[in-house]
């Protein structure tokens, strides 16, 4: 007992040290220029904490993450030749003309979740490698494309959830964004005003009408002689960039974790990396949902209230490596569901009510032909009986009942046994309408009809 508190104690001593000293080991750059990238100091020390931000070396290419720090501005002694800046999740309210132009290296600046509501025609002067910038999520409610005219190279733009204004001020930048080369400036952002262009797309708004609109003397929506017949806006239906989270580094992520999601969101981003829906109160993958997300790599969608997932529901997911269904309402797979994961190597399953019936034996199949799958969690949760128990060692009793002689192969036995507790079962089959009677690894069933009929009559 001494002795454990005293380890314990030294434990905890050990674990503190490193606050009380120099931070160690934090990126490639060694105490000096660590110094340099923290605030000038002259409001004190908690200040200068806050500030303190990360420099490190990817691919030869040097970052500055100064993300969460309550940041107003971008600091004068930060390193001049880093080549991405981030700056997500500060408290910046404007965007100064030349506030950027020491960095003539950079080439993505990320900006998002500010509260950035006006940015200064020349903030981005000296900006000429710049391709990236992430302007999302902030209060922009206005700009002209003068703010856009210093970074020739700019490809990717994003401007999404901000309440962007569509009246004549804003005609240049609506412009610029629509022309056809242009094609990732602007994706996805949306008028928040008039109320008759609210909910419309800034690639799609119609530009003739944004200053003859403001040109009227009464600018009413309804009524202006000069308006040109529109279809009636609105139907903002909530999609996975307005109300998610997007990081392109270090890689794409899209989080949309504890959101009350019912639904996987509409337009998911097709570039996306990492996805995290969990924590959400999504009960069904219907057919085809990620088909676009195509460069998905992990998907994560723990913590639902998932009970069905329909055939092809992961379809599109070639690339993705690990899959996260812990702490769901899942029974089994239905046949077939898994096998749109070609380079699957990470499956969670744990927290699932599993049922130890026929049905779980799909998964089963699947797991042993693909060896390379590491999972964990998969344990019976009914009926009663194997209650705790591994579902593989389910499995293997129940290949072992059947009787020796009749056996010709491991899982075409035990057709008869099948159908204890099938309301589940039926209610996902009728659903789909795409399983006829798939209780069994089709190759295997189809191969052998006879023996099934010479079982039972036995
Ligand atoms: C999925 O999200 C949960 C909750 O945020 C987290 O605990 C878990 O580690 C994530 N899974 C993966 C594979 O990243
Ligand atoms: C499991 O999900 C429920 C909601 O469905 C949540 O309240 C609970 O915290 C989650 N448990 C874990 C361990 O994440």
């Amino acid at each position: 007992m001494h002795l454990f508190t005293i380890l314990l104690l030294l434990l905890l001593l050990r674990s503190a040290e490193p606050r009380r000293g120099p931070r160690s080991g934090s990126g490639a750059l060694g105490p000096d220029a660590r110094g340099r990238v923290r605030g000038r100091g002259r409001a004190g020390v908690v200040r200068r904490q806050i500030q303190e931000c990360k420099e490190y070396m990817e691919a030869g290419e040097k970052y500055l993450d100064c993300q969460d720090r309550q940041l107003t501005t971008v600091m004068q002694d930060w390193p001049k030749d880093i080549n991405h800046l981030l700056l997500a999740r500060n408290k910046i309210q404007v965007l100064r003309d030349n506030m950027f132009s020491q960095f003539t290296q950079l080439k993505s600046l990320d900006l998002q979740q500010n509260d950035i509501s006006m940015v200064e025609d020349g903030a981005f002067s000296g900006l000429s490698q710049l391709t990236t910038l992430l302007l999302q999520h902030n209060r922009l409610k206005t700009a002209t494309e003068e703010v856009l005219l210093p970074m020739p190279r700019l490809t990717y733009l994003r401007i999404y959830d901000n309440p962007w204004s569509c009246h004549c001020l804003l005609d240049s930048l609506i412009r610029t964004i629509q022309v056809p080369s242009n094609r990732n400036l602007g994706n996805y952002a949306k008028c928040a005003e008039p109320p008759s262009l609210r909910g419309q797309k800034l690639k799609k708004v119609s530009v003739e009408s944004l200053c003859a609109a403001d040109n009227q003397v009464d600018r009413r929506p309804e009524e202006g002689p000069g308006r040109q017949p529109r279809p009636p806006p609105f139907k903002v239906k909530p999609d996975a960039t307005s109300m998610c989270h997007t990081y392109m580094f270090p890689k794409p992520l899209l989080d949309c974790s504890s959101k009350e999601l019912k639904n996987i969101p509409a337009d998911l981003p097709s570039d996306i990396v990492k996805m995290d829906l969990s924590s959400n109160g999504i009960q069904h993958l219907r057919a085809k949902q990620f088909l676009l997300a195509k460069d998905l790599k992990l998907l994560n969608l723990s913590s639902n209230s998932l009970s069905r997932i329909d055939t092809a529901a992961f379809a599109g997911l070639l690339y993705l490596r690990e899959l996260d269904l812990s702490n769901n309402s899942l029974h089994y797979f239905q046949y077939g569901v898994l096998e749109d994961l070609y380079f699957l190597r990470k499956l969670s399953l744990g927290d699932n009510p599993w049922i130890c019936d026929y049905n779980i034996h799909y998964l089963i199949y699947w797991l042993k032909h693909h060896p390379g799958v590491f999972y964990t969690g998969l344990i019976c949760s009914e009926p009663q009986e194997f209650r705790g128990w591994p579902v593989e060692e389910y499995v293997k009793t129940y290949n072992g009942e059947c009787p020796k002689d009749k056996q010709t192969g491991q899982m075409d036995m035990g057709q008869g046994v099948q159908g204890g507790s099938d309301n589940e079962a039926q209610e996902v089959v009728g659903d789909t309408g795409v399983d006829t009677g798939g209780r069994l690894p089709r190759p295997l069933k189809e191969k052998k009809p006879n023996r099934f009929e010479i079982i039972r009559l036995s």
